[in-house]
């Protein structure tokens, strides 16, 4: 049964379950169940007070997300149903908090009298994160439990605050070691049956400033509609009364639950959840944690794996085969943890743990013991042929043998080896210790168990895998390169590039495609570029990048690249790459024309959608939201768009399809052949790739 009831002592005790996090899914009934319960403990005879509690590691973290595309009434109708029911008690409700409470989880606790929490719970309103606020009062009961100052905080930003400072702030009245449970029933036995007199008017210390800050805090444009929202339906609770703000946070939250950011946010947040269960490997055993790692290669990539993985708590073996570059990279670990302790983000006792589990070593011998090794040496096949023909000979049986590589074939690789089973692709991004992506590579003859351990060793290290298959740029540099292409040529039509990056910037991405290219550093797409002209002399690029190239500017780590980098500039426009710009345009014969900013958003965009389609015909991704997951945690797609395949299917793809058509017939159109698959999908009337687009 999801809710069960008991009487102990007097005091009436609902217990509801909804494993594993208690949602308090409307479909699966559970707050129809309790408000049911809490009518007939509030009408028994032998009852005082109520007692409100859940199975499970967690409380609950509120209303199921998976069930919101469904309309507004039938999600939170029956949680405000439950709310309102519980204020018209006649008896005291005290809540039990175990794990946390969140969302439409505290909005439940915040309609009781009293909450108890465990030391490691997280109280909070997170539903800005969603593109929502909270729909089922917490915009008015929060600020009458801890004051509008701190409620806006909290409400706008989406913050979770501990136990301890959610007692500090009042919203919690004890913290409770062991039993919260028995310890609620026993805090209720001495209430005799009183309610705790409500506060319907909040404090208002500091609220003119705290609502002036948030809405000068909120996102420009559409990222900032919930956060805007949140500030005046708590404004209007402020100005009119509770009922008044209640009835302005309903409204605003059924608005929001149909628009778009909100539906992009929801699509991103089960996508990352969804990536997790890959095809295909639902059968296979939990695996088992990864314990140690040996990296091999304390360049870059090497020293920023290392400290992620020693991050999650897991010790790991720098191996380089140059003493120069294992000094270098000790003293990067060692600043980088500096400049956290410094910076307040670790402290000085976890910084100086993190430390002690990296070792470093030049003997590759050392790989012995680690149940993952993972190679980060110079992006050359004939390296990687020594390096992993070593691994073979050294590493424990059963080891994984993981490449970093970024454009090598893992197969070939993995042929190096007498055991191509246990060889995968692990491709981080710079800085590794930072971004979340992680792109899984499943060779051709990879066990399933090889990559189901690979993708639960990316949980363990807080980082979020997809599995991409074995191609040239995996995934994301794939796309990646299509997306370049297309702002190229945008150059040599008539845009400039700081139009481009604003543009781009505009349409929400973290940066625009040539200020990342300056930061990712020029040479690299130099290089892949002329490998490129020998592979597919039939898909040229513009020569604009590499004439910035032949100038030595490689981006911000040499002061200059499409733009001039100063002492901790921020990148300043160059006249003179204006100037060589509209150059190559004569020298290519076209008369520059003025390029509107939405024809750039769609001719990059759009690139990213028919390669991203592409690649699912090519089976290398398994969905679309994998796809979205890669671009959003890795590339700086913006997130409220929910990824570049979502956002064609919020376009809608009759629309993609036709400007695609028409950039086909215009400039450079031979990079426009259109991908099967969004042929095949418009052809059976369905204008969606996302199974769960709404
Ligand atoms: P890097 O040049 O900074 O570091 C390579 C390290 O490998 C050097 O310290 C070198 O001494 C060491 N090394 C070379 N041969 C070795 C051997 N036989 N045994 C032991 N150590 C050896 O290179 P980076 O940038 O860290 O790249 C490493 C790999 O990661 C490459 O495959 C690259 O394509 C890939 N990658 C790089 C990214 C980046 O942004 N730099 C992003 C994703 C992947």
């Amino acid at each position: 049964m999801p809710v069960e009831t008991r009487i102990e002592n007097g005091i009436g005790v609902i217990v509801f379950s909804n494993p594993p996090l208690n949602p308090i899914s409307a479909t699966a009934g559970i707050p129809q169940a309790l408000r049911e319960a809490v009518i007939a403990l509030d009408a028994h005879p032998d009852v005082t007070a109520l007692v409100l509690a859940s199975d499970g590691r967690m409380f609950s973290a509120g209303a199921d997300i998976a069930e919101f595309n469904g309309d507004a009434a039938t999600i939170a109708g029956p949680i405000r149903g439950l709310c309102a029911t519980l204020d018209g008690l006649a008896k005291p409700v005290v809540t039990a908090i175990q794990g946390g409470a969140l969302g439409g989880g505290l909005e439940l606790a915040l309609s009781t009298d009293y909450r108890l929490a465990t030391p490691d719970a997280r109280l909070g309103l997170p539903e800005v994160t969603l593109g929502l606020i909270p729909g089922a009062g917490g915009t008015q009961r929060l600020p009458c439990r801890i004051g509008i100052a701190q409620a806006v905080k909290l409400i706008t930003t989406g913050t979770t605050v501990s136990a301890t400072a959610a007692q500090a702030m009042g919203l919690v009245d004890d913290v409770v070691t062991g039993d919260v449970r028995a310890a609620a029933i026993t805090f209720a036995r001495t209430l005799s049956g009183r309610r705790r007199s409500r506060d319907t008017a909040p404090a208002t210390d500091g609220a003119a400033e705290a609502l002036a800050t948030a809405r000068a805090q909120a996102a420009q444009g559409a990222p900032g509609d919930a956060a805007r929202a949140a500030v005046e339906a708590i404004e209007t609770g402020m100005r009119d009364g509770f009922d008044a703000g209640l009835a302005a946070e309903y409204r605003l939250f059924d608005q929001l639950l149909v628009s778009e950011p909100a539906r992009g946010l929801r699509h991103q947040f089960l996508a990352e959840r969804a990536v997790a269960r890959v095809p295909g490997l639902e059968a296979l055993e939990k695996p088992q944690p990864v314990r140690a790692v040996a990296l091999i290669g304390s360049g870059t990539m090497g020293t920023g794996i290392a400290l992620a993985v020693a991050q999650a708590g897991l010790p790991v073996t720098v191996i380089d085969s140059t003493e120069a570059a294992l000094a270098r990279s000790r003293a990067t670990v060692a600043s980088t943890i500096a400049r956290a302790v410094e910076r307040g983000r670790l402290s000085l006792e976890a910084g100086a743990a993190q430390e002690g589990r990296i070792r470093f070593s030049s003997d590759m011998a050392d790989v012995r013991g680690a149940d993952l090794v993972i190679e980060a040496v110079f992006e050359d096949m004939g390296v990687k042929k020594t390096v992993f023909e070593a691994l073979d000979r050294l590493a424990d049986p059963g080891t994984i043998l993981a490449s970093n590589t970024s454009t090598l074939d893992v197969d070939q690789i993995a042929a190096f080896t007498s055991r191509p089973q246990d060889v995968i692709g692990t491709h981080f991004f710079s800085p590794a210790n930072i971004m979340r992506l992680l792109e899984v590579v499943r060779g051709a003859r990879t066990a399933p168990a090889t990559l189901a351990r690979a993708m639960g060793f990316a949980k363990q290290i807080r980082k979020v895998g997809v599995v991409s298959g074995v191609c040239d740029g995996f995934i994301g540099n794939r796309m990646f390169e299509e997306y370049l292409r297309q702002a190229y040529f945008l150059l040599e039509e008539g845009a400039l590039p700081q139009q481009v990056d604003a543009a781009m910037e505009a349409f929400g991405m973290a940066m625009g495609p040539l200020r990342t290219m300056d930061l990712a550093g020029q040479d690299i797409g130099w290089s892949i570029r002329k490998r490129r002209a020998v592979e597919q002399p039939d898909r040229p690029y513009s020569r604009i990048p590499d004439l910035i190239c032949e100038m030595g500017r490689f981006g911000q780590k040499t002061g200059a690249g499409y733009y001039l980098y100063g002492k901790g500039g921020k990148g300043e426009v160059d006249p003179a790459i204006d100037a060589l710009v509209v150059e190559e345009s004569k020298r290519l014969g076209l008369t520059r024309r003025a390029i509107s900013d939405d024809e750039i958003v769609e001719r990059c965009v759009f690139a990213l959608v028919n390669e991203g389609a592409r690649i699912l015909d090519d089976k290398i991704a398994y969905r679309p939201l994998d796809i979205d997951t890669v671009w959003v945690c890795g590339y700086g797609f913006p997130r409220f768009r929910g990824g570049p395949m979502f956002y064609a299917d919020r376009v809608g793809l009759p629309r993609v399809l036709e400007r695609i058509a028409a950039f086909a017939s215009g400039y450079q159109g031979w990079a426009w052949e259109t991908a099967p698959l969004l042929r095949r999908v418009a052809s059976t009337g369905l204008s969606s790739l996302n199974g769960d687009a709404a």
